[in-house]
C-alpha cells in the first residue's frame, strides 16, 4: 500500500459532509480522495490513481459496485426461439441468458446445486428439457428449478435446490442481467438517452462481428479513455482524429449513469461503410455520436452502424475487451456485406491499438507514489460524470 493523494485536500465547503468519509477504503484510498470526484465540475479531481492501481481496491469495486450493477450481456436476437441460450462469464460468476417457452428472456447462475460444476457452456437450444450438469447429471428447467438428481439419497428432494435467478432488463435490443434481482430496471434511467438514439432504430439492429480481445490495463482507465475526445489529437493524429477533431466536440448534460458527446465531422460528411440509416436528423447525420452506459458500456455511432464496446475485467490490470458492430438488418442483404463488414473492422483496429497502448502506458503513471488527482479539460465533461458517478458508488 502507498501512501495516496497526499497533495489534494478537501475545499471548506466540502469539509462537514466529508468529516464522516474520512477513513480509509481498501487499499489505503482516503474517501475524501474519492469525494473530491464528485464535486462540480470546475473544483473537481479525477479520481485517486490508486483506484486504478490497488489489488485490493479492485476486489473491493467487484464485490461493492460492480456485481450490483446491471451487466450487459448479449442482443435479444441471440435469444430469439423459445430454448436459445447462451453463456456468459462475469466477474468470475458463470451465468445462463435464455428465452423460456412462454417467450420470457431469463438469466440465472449457471453454477450447479450440487458440486459447483458450470452447468452450461457457450450457446444453443436446451429445448424443454433444460440443462445437465455435466458432471453428475443433475438436470434443471429453463425457470432454474432443480428437475431431477440421479442417484441422490432417499427423501432428497429436486425442487428446493433451483438455479438463482438474476435480474433481466430489455434496452434498445441488448439484454441485461443484474445480480441484485431488486435494482431498479436499467432502462427507466435512459430514457432522455432513447430521445436522441430513438432516429436510429438500435433495438432492430444485429450484432455483425463479436469479437473478443484480451487487453492490458484497468478497465476504468479504459473507460476514461474511450469517454472523452481529449487525447485524439495526440494518440490518434492521423487515424481517428482527422474525421472528427476533438475540438469540435459537445459535451450534453446528462440525468442518468451514463454520459453522451458529439463529434461533429468537420465538412459535415462521414465516410459511411453501410448505407445511411434514414430519416436521420441533420445533427445525427453529421456526427460521430459517443455514449457510455456506466460501468463499463462504450458505443461509437455513425450515420450507419455502431460500434459497441463491452468490458469483463478479471484483475486491476487486465481485461477482456469484447467488441462488436450492430448494423441494420437490411446490411445483411448486401451481396458484398462481409467485404464491407471486414473493410470497417480493418479501418478501426489502428484506433484501438492506439488505444490500447494509451490503456496499458497510462497504468506506469498511475501506480506511482508522485501521481496526483489532477482537474477536468472542458472536453473531460463526461469522464467527470463517471468518475463522479462512480465516487457516489465507492461511497454508499
Ligand atoms: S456438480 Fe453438477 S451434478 Fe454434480
Ligand atoms: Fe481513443
Amino acid at each position: 500500500m502507498r501512501k495516496a493523494m497526499a497533495t489534494i485536500t478537501a475545499s471548506p465547503t466540502e469539509a462537514g459532509s466529508e468529516r464522516q468519509n474520512d477513513r480509509l477504503l481498501p487499499g489505503g484510498i482516503p474517501a475524501s480522495a474519492i469525494a473530491l470526484s464528485r464535486q462540480p465540475f470546475e473544483q473537481a479531481r479525477v479520481l485517486p490513481p490508486s483506484c486504478y492501481t490497488e489489488p485490493d481496491f479492485f476486489r473491493f469495486e467487484v464485490e461493492t459496485v460492480l456485481k450490483k450493477q446491471w451487466i450487459l450481456a448479449g442482443r435479444v436476437d441471440q435469444v430469439a426461439n423459445a430454448g436459445d441460450y447462451f453463456t456468459l462469464t462475469r466477474y468470475a460468476e458463470p451465468a445462463i441468458i435464455l428465452r423460456d417457452f412462454e417467450g420470457h428472456i431469463r438469466a440465472m447462475s449457471g453454477v450447479c446445486r450440487h458440486r459447483a460444476y458450470p452447468v452450461a457452456s457457450g450457446a444453443g437450444n436446451c429445448g424443454k428439457k433444460g440443462f445437465h450438469c455435466p458432471y453428475h447429471g443433475w438436470r434443471y428447467r429453463l425457470d432454474g428449478s432443480l428437475a431431477a438428481a440421479p442417484y441422490m439419497q432417499p427423501g432428497h428432494k429436486p425442487d428446493g435446490e433451483g438455479l438463482p435467478e438474476f435480474a433481466v432488463d430489455i434496452w434498445q435490443g441488448f439484454i441485461f442481467i443484474n445480480f441484485d434481482r431488486e435494482a431498479e430496471p436499467v432502462s427507466s434511467s435512459l430514457k432522455t438517452l432513447d430521445a436522441v438514439l430513438e432516429p436510429f432504430g438500435m433495438a432492430e439492429m444485429k450484432s455483425s462481428v463479436m469479437r473478443e480481445i484480451p487487453w492490458t490495463g484497468n478497465w476504468k482507465a479504459t473507460l476514461d479513455n474511450f469517454t472523452e475526445a481529449y487525447h485524439q489529437p495526440f494518440v490518434h493524429p492521423t487515424t481517428f482524429e482527422p474525421m472528427a477533431p476533438a475540438r469540435l466536440g459537445v459535451y450534453e448534460d446528462v440525468d442518468g449513469p451514463y454520459n453522451l458527446f458529439w463529434l461533429p465531422a468537420p465538412d459535415g460528411n462521414i465516410d459511411l461503410m453501410f448505407d445511411e440509416i434514414p430519416g436521420l436528423p441533420e445533427m445525427h447525420r453529421t456526427s460521430f455520436i459517443v455514449v457510455n452506459i456506466f460501468p463499463m458500456f462504450h458505443m461509437l455511432i455513425d450515420p450507419s452502424c455502431i460500434v459497441i464496446l463491452d468490458m469483463d475485467p478479471h484483475s486491476v490490470n487486465r481485461l477482456t475487451a469484447r467488441w462488436d458492430i450492430l448494423v441494420r438488418p437490411e446490411a445483411f442483404e448486401l451481396p458484398d456485406f462481409e467485404a464491407r463488414r471486414d473493410a470497417l473492422t480493418r479501418a478501426l483496429i489502428p484506433t484501438w491499438d492506439e488505444d490500447e497502448e494509451a490503456c496499458r502506458t497510462i497504468g506506469q503513471g498511475q501506480g506511482s507514489q508522485f501521481a496526483t488527482q489532477g482537474n477536468f479539460s472542458w472536453m473531460e465533461k463526461s469522464v467527470h460524470q463517471f468518475h463522479s458517478w462512480m465516487a457516489t458508488q465507492y461511497l454508499k
